[in-house]
């Protein structure tokens, strides 16, 4: 069945956003979208432009209703003053009429009515018959209503025609007289016209000052954020090291921007360690891999019988179980570096620790005839990971072992010998020192031995991968402290200085 054109169109129309609509208008208006347009149009949508639209509606609502106040209390005080003068008139007068009646009530009208001024008079007889007084004409039926009445009137020297407003008052008097007082109302109507015009001009300044403030606000904004935008756009677009522009009146945005600029400084950091992390291991790991391959090859090439092949694997075993365990070096090194709040972190006594990995290593010392001393006798509470902290612990032991023991050991003349302490150090620090008597690092070398499969050419005839000292840096840095490595005169002091309360978070630009 043949639809109707119109409800197509409905229905193709359903759906769409309003934006689409406001073009579909443009387009049927024929009206072409220019570059000011929408920059106007993203000025308009702005939260400062909103917000100043907000406050402006609130201020000239506020200042319209004060201005309005004010006028009705004005109208009402004016009024008040005409009715309590008029009153106290018309006693006056009425009482003039009791004590001299009608003659002298006209004369004292007469009297007054030709005074200049705003007052009107008028004293008529019973059936409205002027006698005295200084009103040329009257709306229909005042005088024949006593009481207050707003009329419209002509004074009797005014021209035929001219029309004024007057608040009157009319009495009746005992002997069929009547007589009206009143006050002409165009002063009142002239304040009021003043108090008004006064109040529109007022909340059009209002209006036009507050938008021309508002468009002001809304651009610095702008163009504020819009830089932010472009910067944004060429970190997305790949470049980690673009950094938001921080201006210098440290507002909510300059802070937004230092708290973002401080967050790429985190992933750039993190990129690049991970970038580090897979360029050591292509690198690095492809020596022992192909040396693996190798045996294996050479191993099926030679052939050797049962044992042969036995050696073979025993080899192979061996050296895949030191992959295993750069690997895992490498993984907690990784974990270590990226853990941040992740971590585990409870308290715990430093110098049990240090007891303990004495306590394991003193075998090891024992063999290769190094006397490993352990002072820790009072307890150290720290906060941080256990198990990091043990491990990076053990990795410096391991090291002086390694490298404090006889040939290299000992340089002084004197035994080899390694002295493990754990203390409370300076300010919130807590010390853990290994501390040997061997040949120790040079200090041009102390930089670099903490990176990731860095060994000193000497230490190459002693088994390792150059990834202890990594991992025991990435365990202080991550526990928000730091290793430092020192000269014993001889030998290496290797310190690990701890945060006593655990890693503070950086505090945010507020
Ligand atoms: N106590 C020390 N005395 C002298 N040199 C040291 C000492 N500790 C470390 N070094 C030097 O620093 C290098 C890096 O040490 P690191 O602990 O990172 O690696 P490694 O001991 O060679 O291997 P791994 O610890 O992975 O088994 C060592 O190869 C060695 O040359
Ligand atoms: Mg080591």
């Amino acid at each position: 069945m043949p639809r109707a054109a119109g409800a197509g169109l409905d229905e193709g129309r359903a759906g769409t956003v309003p934006q689409d609509k406001s073009r579909g208008l443009r387009r049927l208006m024929d009206l072409p979208t220019r570059p000011w347009m929408t920059a106007l149009g993203k000025l308009l949508r702005t939260t400062a432009f909103k917000l100043t639209l907000v406050y402006l509606t609130v201020f000239a609502f506020f200042a319209a209703s004060l201005l309005g106040y004010f006028a009705w209390n004005t109208r009402r005080l004016i009024t008040d003053q005409i009715t309590r003068t008029v009153d106290a008139e018309i006693t006056g007068l009425s009482e003039q009429y009791n004590v001299g009646g009608i003659r002298r009530l006209v004369f004292v009208v007469d009297a007054r009515a030709r005074r200049p001024g705003s007052s009107l008079y008028l004293v008529t007889t019973f059936n409205g018959e002027g006698l005295a007084g200084n009103v040329g004409s009257l709306a229909e039926g005042v005088m024949s209503k006593a009481g207050w009445t707003e009329t419209v009137y002509r004074r009797l020297d005014d021209p035929e025609g001219t029309e004024h407003h007057a608040l009157v008052r009319v009495l009746q008097l005992p002997g069929g007289f009547r007589i009206l007082v009143g006050r002409d109302l165009e002063e009142r109507e002239r304040l009021l016209d003043i108090v008004l015009s006064a109040g529109q001009w007022s909340v059009a300044v209002v209006i036009v000052l507050g938008l021309a403030g508002g468009f002001f606000v809304a651009r610095r904004v702008l163009q504020r954020v819009d830089a932010m935008t472009e910067t944004s756009r060429t970190i997305m677009a790949g470049d980690l090291s673009g950094r938001l522009p921080v201006g210098v009146s440290d507002d909510e945005l300059d802070r937004l921007a230092v708290n973002l600029n401080v967050m790429l400084e985190r992933i750039e950091a993190l990129m690049r360690g991970f970038k580090e992390v897979s360029d050591n291991i292509a690198h690095d790991l492809k020596t022992p891999l192909t040396r693996l391959r190798n045996r294996a090859e050479e191993a099926l090439r030679t052939g050797g019988g049962d044992a042969g092949y036995r050696a073979a694997l025993e080899a192979t075993i061996e050296e895949s179980d030191e992959l295993i365990r750069t690997f895992n070096a490498l993984l907690m090194i990784a974990r270590a570096e990226s853990g941040g709040q992740s971590t585990q972190m409870d308290e715990f006594d430093a110098a049990e620790i240090v007891r303990g990995v004495g306590e394991l290593y003193d075998p090891l010392a024992d063999e290769k005839g190094i006397a490993l001393k352990i002072e820790a006798p009072a307890p150290v509470p720290v906060r941080g990971n256990r198990e990091l902290t043990t491990q990076a612990l053990a990795n410096l032991i391991d090291n002086a072992i390694k490298y404090a023991a006889p040939p290299h050991g000992g340089a002084d003349g004197k035994p080899p010998e390694i002295v493990v302490t754990a203390a409370e150090g300076e300010g919130d620090k807590v010390l853990l020192t290994v501390a040997d008597n061997g040949p120790g690092i040079a200090e041009a070398d102390r930089g670099r031995v903490v990176e990731r499969f860095v060994r000193l050419e000497r230490s190459r005839s002693e088994p390792g991968s150059g990834l202890g000292l990594s991992l025991t840096s990435a365990v202080a840095h991550l526990h928000g402290g730091e290793l430092r490595l020192e000269d014993n005169g001889p030998g290496l002091r290797a310190v690990l200085a701890l945060p006593r309360h655990g890693r503070q978070l950086p505090t945010p630009a507020d």
